[in-house]
């Protein structure tokens, strides 16, 4: 079976092209183009800019993943396409596409909300993972932690209830100079830094939520003061984010009784973040799960494997039916 990813939810356009040969997965492309060079002229996303850019990129791609897969459009069994959260003008330009698609190649159109694609990711990488875990997605818009206990059921246990994770990072960023996206800056300039100069606010600290104005105002404060450098205040961020991210995680994990954790999402791309929670983890017999960066930032191939688990096992008629829209939010997931 062939499945095809779509996804132009935010500013990355990606097309995948993902085999399954029974249990052993296949990917026969995955082109992204990301728009975040054109965006940070502006500080952030300008949703216009992004659709347009969307627009200009889907048909390209779309024929790259053809050529290099070697395969005819019609060998693609299933099309998937990203039709919630995200700025609606883009979501339209992937859904509009997918639906053209599946009309013109009389194929099933499987929408997938984008936090299912995060969530799944973890599992792409690692065919040997398998629920229960706690995933968690911490990206430009989402910090929540779900409890994935059966195939397809993930149950909301823990969300940001300000700004995420990744917001954090690129308003932390804008504040020190640094250009959007935020997170790569802040991880560059770190490393010149002391994670432990400047003991910042851990908020929510007994609660499975998550709040972030209080590091940020408190990051602002740091920068006025002038008392240490950018590479500390960058550094000892990252480290009060990465504090608040693992004992969440491991909080959730240890009450849950799971011995596995997935984070994933575009901050799950921070190579501090991702040693720190392995360490902590594994001094509590938890095993962590990162999907590689490529599959931790938005993506096509973590759209067309969650289409894969979706339906497994499903009668895909239902499919058939190209009347969802674009930013439906009737989905099977809480957020
Ligand atoms: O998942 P993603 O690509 O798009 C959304 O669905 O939001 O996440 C983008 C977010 C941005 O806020 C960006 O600053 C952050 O992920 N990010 C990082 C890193 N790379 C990207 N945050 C921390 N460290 C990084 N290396
Ligand atoms: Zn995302």
């Amino acid at each position: 079976m062939i499945i095809r990813g779509i996804e132009t939810s935010c500013d990355e356009t990606s097309i995948a092209l993902l085999k399954v040969d029974g249990s052993d997965l296949h990917t026969l492309s995955l082109r992204t183009y990301s728009q975040a060079d054109i965006h940070a002229v502006f500080g952030g996303v300008v949703p216009e800019v992004a659709s347009r850019n969307h627009m200009q990129k889907i048909i390209p791609l779309y024929q790259q993943t053809i050529d290099e897969a070697g395969i005819v459009q019609s060998d693609i069994d299933i099309i998937s396409v990203t039709n919630a959260p995200g700025l609606i003008g883009a979501l339209f330009v992937g859904v509009a596409f997918a639906k053209g698609l599946g009309y013109a190649l009389k194929k099933p159109v499987v929408p997938i909300h984008h936090l299912s694609g995060h969530i799944l990711s973890g599992e792409l990488d690692n065919p040997s993972l398998k629920p229960p875990y706690i995933a968690m997605v911490a990206s430009g818009g989402h910090t929540h932690i779900y409890d994935v206990n059966n195939p397809l059921s993930f149950t909301l246990w823990g969300r940001t209830i300000d700004d995420a994770a990744g917001e954090a990072f690129d308003k932390v960023a804008k504040m020190i100079g640094g250009k959007y996206p935020g997170g790569p800056f802040i991880e560059r300039l770190a490393l010149e830094g002391n994670p432990l100069a400047i003991k910042f606010p851990i908020a929510l600290r007994d609660t499975d939520n998550f709040c972030f104005s209080g590091l940020k105002t408190a990051v602002l404060t740091a920068v006025n003061k002038k008392e240490f450098s950018n590479a500390d205040i960058a550094a000892s961020f990252q480290h009060t984010v990465a504090v608040t991210l693992t004992n969440k995680l491991i909080r959730a994990a240890k009450t849950l009784n799971r011995d596995k954790i997935v984070l994933a999402g575009g901050v799950a791309c921070n190579g501090y973040i991702r040693k720190y929670l392995s360490e902590r983890a594994l001094e509590e017999g938890i095993t962590v799960h990162l999907p590689s960066i490529a599959l931790c930032n938005d993506n096509a191939l973590m759209i067309a494997y969650a289409a894969y688990r979706i339906t497994q096992g499903q009668q895909l008629d239902k499919y058939s039916d190209l009347g969802f829209a674009a930013g439906d939010t009737r989905h099977n997931i809480d957020v």
